[in-house]
């Protein structure tokens, strides 16, 4: 339904989207994760028709996106910038925006009090935006940009700075919208949020995809092994090198930095060898903790940083 090929933009010297490539079906959920700066907003913005300059294609419902301004129609759009009239309630809002799709006024006012009730409104449609908390407004945006029954939407960090329970409604306003038939792509670098809400992951940064799949596949990717991460008073340099001879033996590095590290052992026999050589080197330890492969352990692996940097 959606198939973007080679999308390429820079900002100036910055190349923001690397040959960015995504197919996404009916109904499909996807979670882009990716650290700051690694592309999202960017490719959301081309998506929605408010970034120019790039490079690349995209095929929606077998047209060009870009060509076919019908198609646009198509899209609900949840940009991480909200635009409201402040002024204005929460139902006059919906239907301002709205009424800028070819949706029937009486449709519209049907549709407009069903989201409200949905993402939990309805109580206070009638009140002014500017009364509301910034969750509310999360939500109020997550309604305007599904008012038209889009076939593809999209939301740009939809979950930052806003309380818990307005987190929880808007995942599941996500999930029904999946449910529903929508395709969805909604960027986040909220590890637990992808996990619990989409049928794919993407893991990006610079500007491309690095690995995708389901949860369960993208943790193959590390394999079954465990994982160890380790603390301590200790730079990123002399702790590799203090390695440097066993790694590749069961153990990867697969992320060092100042004062902490993760790597992967085939078996954790291999943990008093990895003390032994930082002993050596005098490189203190202070935490050793031992896991399970998880998303977190595959995002670290894949772009060699934690998404909490
Ligand atoms: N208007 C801009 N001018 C210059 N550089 C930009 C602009 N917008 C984004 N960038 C750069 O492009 C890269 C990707 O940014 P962005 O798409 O916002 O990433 P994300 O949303 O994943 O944090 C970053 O290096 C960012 O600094
Ligand atoms: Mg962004």
């Amino acid at each position: 339904m959606l198939e973007i090929r080679n999308l390429t933009k820079s900002y100036g010297d910055i190349l923001a989207l690397d040959r960015f490539s995504l197919d996404l079906g009916k109904g499909e959920v996807l979670g882009l994760l990716g650290p700051n700066g690694a592309g999202k907003t960017t490719l959301i913005s081309i998506l929605a028709g408010t970034l120019a300059d790039f490079s690349g294609t995209v095929t929606f419902q077998g047209r060009n996106l870009f060509a076919d301004r019908a198609l646009k129609n198509r899209l609900g759009i949840v940009p991480q910038d909200m635009a409201f009239y402040d002024e204005l309630s929460a139902m006059d809002n919906l239907l301002f925006w709205g009424g800028l799709y070819d949706v029937p006024r009486a449709e519209l006012k049907r549709r407009a009090a069903e989201l409200l009730e949905r993402v939990e409104l309805a109580g206070r449609a009638k009140e002014p935006v500017k009364k509301f908390s910034g969750g509310m407004k999360r939500r109020l945006n997550t309604a305007i940009g599904l008012l038209h029954h889009p076939d593809l939407l999209l939301l740009d960090e939809p979950t930052v700075g806003i309380d818990v329970q307005a987190k929880v409604s808007i995942l599941d306003i996500i999930r029904n919208a999946g449910a529903s038939g929508t395709a969805v792509i909604f960027t986040t670098h909220q590890l637990a949020e992808v996990e619990t809400t989409c049928s794919r992951i993407a893991i990006m940064d610079h500007g491309r995809i690095l690995a995708q799949g389901t949860l369960d596949e993208l943790v193959r990717i590390v394999g079954e092994r465990d994982i160890v991460e380790i603390t301590g008073e200790f730079a990123a340099g002399p702790f590799s090198e203090a390695l440097q001879d066993i790694a590749g033996d069961g153990i990867e590095l697969l992320s060092v930095a100042d004062n902490l590290a993760s790597l992967a052992v085939a078996a954790t026999e291999q943990i008093p060898r990895i003390m032994d050589r930082l002993f050596r080197r005098k490189l203190a330890v202070t935490d050793l903790k031992i896991k399970s492969p998880n998303l977190e352990t595959v995002f670290l692996k894949l772009t060699g940083r934690s998404l909490r940097d």
